[in-house]
């Protein structure tokens, strides 16, 4: 089981970058909590950082063939960007959208999220943890992925 996490544009200022909304942590210590993570529950996973919206489609679309599941904090893409919408459509590889603060009690504009409903679900709010829930979901959502393909296989 191969996770890829991709973190858009600003996320390399976490610890930095508006502390009251987005805390003290930074980026690389989100991760490795995720990799201790993933270790624990045997899941390889590898991870993106960038602030150019063409490189998270690039990368979306490297992921086809090679990765079961995708995180993606889309960062401020998350609420405009249809190039990110249209790649996760096309590689049709489940994906989980996390965000650090919570998207829906901030500004109007963030209230919108051109990538929800390419995703399987939206994870808000809950501070660095939300990319822990993240993981948690994708592993779920995986785990069916593979007893609903085994049990068809078996009914073969
Ligand atoms: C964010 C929320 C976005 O609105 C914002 O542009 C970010 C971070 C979050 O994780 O809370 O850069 O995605």
């Amino acid at each position: 089981m191969k996770i890829q996490v991709i973190q858009g544009p600003n996320l390399n200022m976490l610890g930095i970058r508006e502390q009251n909304i987005y805390g003290p942590m930074k980026l690389e210590q989100v991760h490795e909590q995720m990799k201790e993570f993933a270790k624990q529950n045997g899941v390889e996973i590898e991870f993106f950082q960038t602030n150019l919206e063409g490189e998270i489609v690039d990368k979306i679309q490297e992921c086809l063939g090679d990765v079961d599941g995708i995180i993606i904090n889309p960062a401020a893409y998350t609420h405009s960007s249809i190039a990110i919408r249209d790649a996760i459509a096309a590689v049709n590889i489940p994906t989980v959208e996390v965000h650090i603060s919570n998207i829906h009690r901030r500004e109007e504009f963030r209230k919108t999220s051109m990538i929800a409903p390419v995703c399987a679900g939206q994870i808000t709010g809950f501070g660095p943890f939300s990319y822990h829930l993240g993981m948690i979901a994708m592993i779920q959502i995986l785990s069916e992925l593979r007893q609903a393909q085994a049990q068809a296989q078996q009914q073969k």
